[in-house]
């Protein structure tokens, strides 16, 4: 392919506020010099037709070579990537999905982002324990055989860090929707429903909170209410039907559906049940939106409905000069399905209703497409996710009246990629 773009964040991050001014008043002449880096190159010009290729010419790789398979030689970009500057520590990491790279509603296990507060505990199954205890009517110890035993459900799920886009806050910072928005991931969980781990314990009646508690060198722990762990919440030890991968938790962890990442804790080694929240150390108060007078949000735990094309996006422009063009992308919502997804390609004065493709699951990611005509002028994408309960997903500026600029936390404002002519696109903001 030769769309090699230099995907690591870190080089080119700079504020890019002012940018689209600037770009649209020089008739985006001045920004559309490296047309021809996107000019597609040829692996080995033998291979091509009428000549016989190598890879039909030789015997390949057996069964025996490949126990677990691996994405072709030629997808070695397709990595999950972190930013230097954001937090590449063993105490706090975190690396993002390259979602640009990505179709369809499922993210690959060995993509998934990845976000650590004490690095990957590598647990032995055998010498794992999940305990329940607080107030309920009987205290109980599990070994995975003992959860593999209960009746187990199957549902797909995204999982979004409140942090996610959160570096977008001031304006638009990094170039690519794999850092923009590339703290979330999707896949289909295997597990059993919290609610009949409760019911084995019997929860007493003052049972208001749970606490959950990762068994890696963090301990991190956080509190759900008893309401959503009696609706929704999974015990699961599957993901894409293999095992959890280290990275997610393995060997279980807590899915805690449409609700912030913070809270589906890896590792997951104990659940106390409480009659109030607990005081985290640092988690829960840093989980919270500072707003402009010095007040706080605190308990916003749903992930409100959100949207981003994936591609074209700067990490991914388009390589052919006009023409027929699909524009593909992402919608998810914490309270539910997506209902529609609507894309402009002028920056959101005009919308068009984009088409949803492949299974829409509730509090999953969902697929959305829009093919059109580009006629190789440059082009302001935007998409923007409504939900079933009818949200509206709202512009940047909307969210700042509302929430100023003080926030990390919960940005799920409408992106904008400018499209230039070469068919190169940057993260920038309209208002
Ligand atoms: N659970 C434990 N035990 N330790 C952690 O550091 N990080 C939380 C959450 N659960 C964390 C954890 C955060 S902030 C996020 S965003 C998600 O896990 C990330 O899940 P992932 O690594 O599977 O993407
Ligand atoms: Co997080």
């Amino acid at each position: 392919m030769g769309n090699e773009t230099d995907g690591r964040g870190g080089g080119g991050i700079a504020s890019r506020r002012g940018f689209l001014k600037a770009g649209l008043a020089a008739g985006g002449a001045a920004l559309a010099g490296g047309g021809t880096a996107l000019a597609r190159e040829i692996g080995n010009p033998d291979n091509l037709p009428p000549n016989v290729p190598d890879w039909s010419r030789y015997l390949g790789d057996g069964v025996a070579v490949r126990a677990y398979g691996k994405p072709s030689q030629y997808e070695g970009h397709v990595i999950r990537r972190d930013v230097e500057w954001l937090t590449a520590s063993r105490e706090s990491s975190v690396s993002f999905t390259p979602i640009h790279e990505l179709d369809g509603p499922i993210t690959p296990n060995g993509l998934c982002f990845e976000r650590h507060h004490g690095g990957i505990a590598e647990i032995d199954p055998r010498d794992y324990r999940l305990i329940v205890h607080g107030l309920v009517e009987k205290p109980l110890v599990f070994t995975l055989e003992d959860l593999k035993r209960f009746p187990r459900v199957n549902h797909a799920y995204f999982c979004e860090c409140a942090a996610n886009s959160g570096m977008e806050w001031r304006g638009a910072q990094l170039n690519g929707c794999q850092f923009t928005h590339g703290m979330i991931h999707s896949v289909m969980y295997t597990g059993i429903p919290l609610r009949n781990i409760l019911a084995e314990a019997g929860v007493k009646p003052n049972g208001k909170w749970l606490l959950l508690e990762g068994a890696d060198a963090a301990g991190m722990t956080r509190s759900v209410p008893i309401e959503k762990a009696l609706d929704d919440v999974l015990i699961a030890y599957r993901m894409n039907g293999e095992m959890l991968r280290p990275e997610n938790g393995y060997p279980v962890r807590a899915v805690v559906p449409g609700w912030e990442a913070n809270m589906w804790v890896k590792w997951l080694r104990r659940i106390e049940i409480g009659d109030q929240p607990w005081y985290h150390r640092e988690e829960t108060s840093k989980y919270t939106d500072l707003l402009e007078d010095g007040s706080a949000r605190k308990f916003t735990f749903v992930m409100d409905a959100k949207s981003v094309i994936t591609s074209p996006s700067p990490q991914m422009p388009l390589n052919h000069p006009r023409g027929f063009t699909v524009i593909s992308g992402l919608a998810w919502s914490g309270r539910g399905k997506i209902a529609g997804v609507d894309v402009s390609i002028d920056g959101g004065r005009n919308w068009r209703r984009a088409r949803l493709d492949g299974p829409v699951w509730n509090k999953a990611l969902t697929r959305f497409y829009f093919e059109f005509d580009w006629d190789g002028s440059p082009l302001l994408l935007q998409s923007r996710a409504i939900d079933e309960t009818g949200y509206v997903q709202p512009t940047k500026d909307e969210l700042r009246k509302v929430r100023g600029v003080n926030s990390i936390y919960h940005n799920n404002g409408i992106q904008t990629w400018h499209v230039m002519s070469s068919g190169e696109v940057e993260n920038v903001e309209v208002s």
